[in-house]
């Protein structure tokens, strides 16, 4: 009998670990079905044409060789450690956040399509690269409700988070109050700690724009000047952007003629560069 009382609870945890084996994809294609962005574009052509010219869009393809070497030297050589999901995520929760419901063994494949499509210049593996990014749905829904993950918990397969007060009459649609602040942004923005523990400075600009702007009494967000000035929506124009850059240098000179008395008189001109940073935190990042 008292053997008895175990079997409840084992067949429950039984059950969970089927769902949630079944909830994870094994190929590129079955991840792309779970998070399915097809769509989209047909009823939001403004965000989705704006966003394919973002480098959100192309966050793997962009990043191959800094990723290669984290793959193939950094976790093997330096660290000497296995290639697992766990060292994957330490690049692709921010740069392809939907491989977090990629099975172990396809988080390593896609690692290793990285290498070849590196160190091997493998055009099929970089093709298949290419489908992940940071797509509508890793903003809309995987990342959406992380921020205040405690209060909100995790996101509902298939709802559409927005800041907006919008109810779409054809999916659903979910208000949350993490979408329009910074913190949202910032957690790509920003130093990784990953579950073992290890930090990834892969980018500090969040540290910057809380700790030189936000407490010098800076008061705009990421979203207030990447996305709502100058209608730059889905852009996201950043350091690969003359219009943004100019707006983030003050430039300004100041030239003075004198003459030099001293003997012979020599013409000379004095000329004062003042550059200033305008952005809401430190440029260039890295
Ligand atoms: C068949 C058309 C259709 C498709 C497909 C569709 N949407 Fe929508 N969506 C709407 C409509 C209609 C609304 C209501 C508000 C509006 O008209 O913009 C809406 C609202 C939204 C909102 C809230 C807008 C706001 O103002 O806050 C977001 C975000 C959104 N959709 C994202 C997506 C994403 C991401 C996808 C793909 C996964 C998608 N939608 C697919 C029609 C569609
Ligand atoms: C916390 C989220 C996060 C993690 C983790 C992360 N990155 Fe990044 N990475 C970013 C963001 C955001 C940018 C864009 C930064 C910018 O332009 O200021 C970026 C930019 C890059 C770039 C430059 C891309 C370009 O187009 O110039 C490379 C290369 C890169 N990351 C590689 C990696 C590698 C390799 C890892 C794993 C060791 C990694 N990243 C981990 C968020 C992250
Ligand atoms: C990097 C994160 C991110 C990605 C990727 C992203 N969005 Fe958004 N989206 C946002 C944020 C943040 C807002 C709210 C903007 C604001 O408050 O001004 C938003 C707003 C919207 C809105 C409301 C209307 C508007 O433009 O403000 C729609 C519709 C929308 N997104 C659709 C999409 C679609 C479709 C895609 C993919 C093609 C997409 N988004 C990709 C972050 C993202
Ligand atoms: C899921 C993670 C993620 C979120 C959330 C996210 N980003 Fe990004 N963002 C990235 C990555 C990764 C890159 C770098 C892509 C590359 O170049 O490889 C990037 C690139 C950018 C760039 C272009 C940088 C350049 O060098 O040109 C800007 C600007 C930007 N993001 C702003 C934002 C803003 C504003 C928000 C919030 C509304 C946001 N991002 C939310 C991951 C994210
Ligand atoms: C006051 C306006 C302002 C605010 C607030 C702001 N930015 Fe920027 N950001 C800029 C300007 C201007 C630039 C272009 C300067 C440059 O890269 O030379 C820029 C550049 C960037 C870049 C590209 C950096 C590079 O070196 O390639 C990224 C990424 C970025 N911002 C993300 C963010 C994120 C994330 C936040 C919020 C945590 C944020 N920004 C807040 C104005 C702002």
């Amino acid at each position: 009998m008292i053997r008895f009382k175990w079997l409840v609870p084992l067949l429950a945890i039984l059950m969970f670990a089927s769902v949630s084996v079944a909830k994870e994809a094994n190929t590129i294609d079955e991840l792309l079905q779970m998070f399915d962005e097809s769509k989209c574009k047909d009823c939001h052509p403004k965000q989705y044409n704006e966003w394919k010219e973002s480098f959100h869009s192309k966050s793997v393809v962009s990043s191959l060789k800094g990723m290669n070497n984290f793959f193939s030297i950094g976790v093997p050589k330096e660290w000497e450690r296995k290639l697992t999901k766990v060292e994957v995520l330490k690049c692709l929760d921010c740069h392809a956040p939907v491989v977090n419901y990629a099975s172990e063994k396809l988080a390593v494949e896609i690692a290793e399509m990285v290498i070849r499509a590196w160190s091997k210049k493998d055009e099929n593996a970089k093709k298949e690269l290419a489908k992940l990014n940071v797509g509508c749905l890793a903003c809309h829904n995987i990342k959406a409700t992380a921020p205040a993950k405690g209060l909100l918990g995790k996101p509902e397969k298939d709802a559409i988070y927005t800041p907006n007060l919008v109810i779409s009459p054809v999916h659903k649609t979910i208000p949350v109050n993490t979408m329009d602040k910074s913190l949202f942004c910032a957690q790509c923005h920003g130093r990784y700690v990953a579950p073992d523990g290890e930090q990834i400075m892969c980018n500090t600009l969040s540290g910057s724009y809380y700790n030189a702007y936000v407490s010098q009494g800076g008061s705009e967000t990421c979203q207030d000047c990447h996305m709502r000035k100058n209608n730059r929506g889905h852009r996201f124009p950043g350091g690969h952007d003359l219009e943004i850059v100019k707006e983030g240098i003050g430039f300004n000179a100041e030239i003075t003629g004198v003459r030099h008395t001293v003997g012979k008189w020599i013409p000379r001109a004095i000329v004062r560069v003042a550059l200033e940073n305008r952005a809401g935190h430190r440029i260039p990042d890295g």
